[in-house]
């Protein structure tokens, strides 16, 4: 049996966000009544009770926090305790005016929202450090304590800040990765527009200017970022590694939204990895298939292993542009298609929901409509599914098919004066893995320099920027026979974003057997067909091959009869974006995968197994009406054993421990 994620949490996570501090302690009682008849295992407790735990400076309140856990403890719920640091109270801003964040404008942003802290304000870490090690010390030993919660979405609001402060960090930070302003200038091609720097002093973020700011400055301030976001997060967990050593601690990701820190970077720091997920309703990639990349993300950064599900919503969110409540069934398959893919539970934001401030329209698990609802009764339906999956903990999801996601790439592609507008990395990478969910097989995310072995085929959506590390790996990949298909416009430039020497694409034109001459993205709305029947749009380019095979050319557009997707061994390039349909017959038939099971279309089939023990087919039909599925085994949910095709109810799922 593989270690517990928590081992103090009972059964799978099932909970939310926890904000007493928002109530009068008359409900407090009723609050954990209502957390048993659901099934509650676990709360995130006080993410944002920093000005509550600490009214003025250096006065610390915790008896309150003290009831809390006691309460929640006699209750029979575990909590995850927040380190409170994600929202500085008023009073320290005042008193730290520095701390504010700057935008690339010059325009200080003040309190009164949240996160409203320069990641590199000293003042800022000091007193959160001071907080952190209060809990710490206070908390260490109350047997209520499963995980500690450290901050909130790190970057969710203040991801890169400009100010004096940043800027002398910035400086700190080029230093040790230049040492020397010569090789800083060579770095980021400062001979072009006559940006070479003389003086440290005149070297600063990339603030607002009159055209673009040079690339690499750019890219360097986004990786700067990040790290200065994680540096803060390291400090937290080192104290609470110091002072409660035995406790998990995590904080709690966006795999699926946000591109502002690497996070391969932060995975390697994280004792326990835990995602935030939320389905954009009115997005063309349907929820399910945002559920599975959101998941597969976190997976990836979980090395394969274990993760969790830290928020996502009972119903509508209050931030989109329209707030879809979701319908009948939905709550079920949502969290059900997370746990399907490797999370140990199903955490939402929140539990009880607000009464005032920004988020009152913001569903939660206990409505305003209290629970004469369905969003209650769905609640306390899903407490018990999980309650009867406990067994899947520990297992695994195993992919063949490996999706190369990297940070610096995408960051480098989002920079300014482009080919084009219209390509852009991180969704092409969500769009490879919609266009295998579709085609029933299953992938991970890994990072371009991870190890690709054990994988079937690999494929590189959208590879701008490959560093010499991850051309290597690739290129040892598929010199090992694995099948690997590259997207357009990758390999073009180095760690630097320098483009690579000719000919193109740099890195990989040895691999591939191609050269590619020159771009020709298409004009707005515009698309091209092939002579294999599939038509793509976007993107194309003057190609020719060296060694490669021309498996399809264009009819039409500015490249008209020119080779579009080549193949050289077992290594596939498309020259174009293929749109979603061709992209998938193209995806399902060169990988070589299988899938996860044969099933009607509107069932999504995932499986997770323990390593040399049981293996759990979970069956989620997205469709109204029931389905029929060619498996057979013990239905989870209900207890049903199936021994012949087992149906699936209409909006329903079925988890077979199969035979
Ligand atoms: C998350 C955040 C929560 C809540 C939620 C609303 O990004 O962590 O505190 O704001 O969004 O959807």
């Amino acid at each position: 049996m593989s270690k517990r994620l928590a081992p103090r949490v009972n059964g799978l996570s099932y909970g939310g966000d926890y904000n007493p501090e928002q109530w009068p302690e008359s409900v407090w009682a009723e609050d954990v009544a209502l957390m048993r008849e659901a099934g509650v295992t676990v709360v995130s407790l006080g993410i944002f009770a920093w000005a509550w735990l600490e009214p003025a400076d250096g006065r610390y309140e915790f008896d309150r926090l003290d009831r809390l856990m006691d309460i929640l403890h006699s209750g029979g719920v575990a909590v995850d305790l927040a380190t409170a640091t994600a929202s500085p109270p008023a009073w320290f801003s005042v008193a730290h005016p520095e701390s504010l964040p700057v935008d690339a404008d010059g325009r200080t942003l003040t309190y009164g929202s949240r996160q409203a802290f320069c990641p590199s304000s000293t003042a800022y870490r000091r007193k959160a450090l001071d907080l952190v090690e209060k809990l710490a010390e206070r908390y260490k030993d109350h047997p209520a304590l499963a995980m500690w919660h450290v901050h909130n979405e790190y970057a969710c609001h203040n991801a890169r800040c400009y100010c004096e402060t940043s800027a002398d960090a910035f400086r700190d930070w080029l230093r040790a990765r230049y040492t020397g302003l010569d090789a800083l200038n060579a770095a980021w091609g400062t001979a072009f527009w006559s940006q070479t720097y003389t003086d440290w002093a005149q070297v600063q973020p990339p603030r607002a200017t009159v055209t673009s700011s040079n690339p690499t400055q750019l890219l360097d301030f986004r990786r700067f970022s990040s790290d200065a976001h994680l540096a803060n997060f390291t400090a937290e967990r080192d104290v609470l590694l110091r002072v409660s050593p035995d406790v998990p601690i995590t904080t709690n990701l966006m795999a699926a939204s946000c591109y502002e820190l690497d996070y391969w970077q932060w995975a390697r720091e994280m004792p326990v990895i835990s995602n935030d997920h939320y389905v954009l309703a009115e997005h063309p990639t349907p929820p399910a298939a945002q559920t599975a990349y959101a998941a597969d993300a976190t997976r990836g950064l979980a090395g394969g292993g274990s993760w969790l599900l830290m928020e996502h919503s009972t119903s509508a969110v209050n931030w989109q542009p329209r707030n879809l409540a979701k319908a009948p069934g939905a709550l079920l398959r949502e969290s059900l298609g997370h746990v399907a893919r490797g999370s140990e539970g199903a955490m939402f934001f929140q539990w009880r929901a607000s009464r005032a401030g920004s988020e009152k329209w913001h569903s939660a698990m206990l409505p305003h409509a209290g629970t004469a609802s369905k969003i209650w009764r769905e609640v306390v339906a899903l407490g018990g599914a999980l309650g009867r999956l406990a067994e899947v903990e520990g297992s695994r999801v195993v992919a063949h098919v490996a999706i190369l996601l990297d940070y610096s790439s995408g960051w480098a592609q989002e920079a300014p004066n482009q080919p084009s507008t219209d390509l852009h990395a991180f969704d092409e990478v969500k769009r490879w893995h919609a266009a295998l969910w579709r085609a029933g097989i299953a992938a991970d995310l890994v990072h371009p320099a991870a190890d690709l072995s054990r994988y079937t085929a690999v494929l590189a959506p959208s590879l701008y920027l490959a560093d010499d590390d991850a051309i290597a790996n690739i290129t040892g990949y598929s010199a090992a026979g694995g099948t690997l298909i590259v997207g357009p416009y990758s390999g073009l430039a180095d760690r630097n974003d320098h483009i690579r020497p000719a000919p193109l694409p740099g890195a990989f034109h040895n691999l591939l057997g191609v050269r590619v001459e020159e771009h020709f993205p298409l004009p707005a709305g515009a698309s091209v067909a092939l002579d294999d029947g599939s038509s793509a749009a976007v993107w194309t380019e003057q190609l020719s091959v060296t060694e490669a095979t021309v498996l399809a050319s264009y009819l039409d557009g500015p490249v008209a009869g020119e080779p579009a997707i080549t193949r050289f061994g077992e290594a596939w390039y498309l020259g174009t974006r293929l749109d979603d349909s061709s992209l998938q017959a193209l995806l399902a038939a060169a990988t070589g995968a299988p899938v996860t099971h044969h099933v009607p279309a509107q069932v999504e089939a995932v499986r997770r197994r323990h390593e040399g023990g049981n293996a759990y087919l979970f069956l989620l039909n997205h469709g109204d009406g029931p389905a029929v599925v060619d498996a057979r085994g013990t239905d989870l949910l209900t207890g049903t054993a199936w021994t012949g095709p087992a149906e699936v109810p209409g909006r329903g799922v079925v988890v077979l421990r199969e035979a």
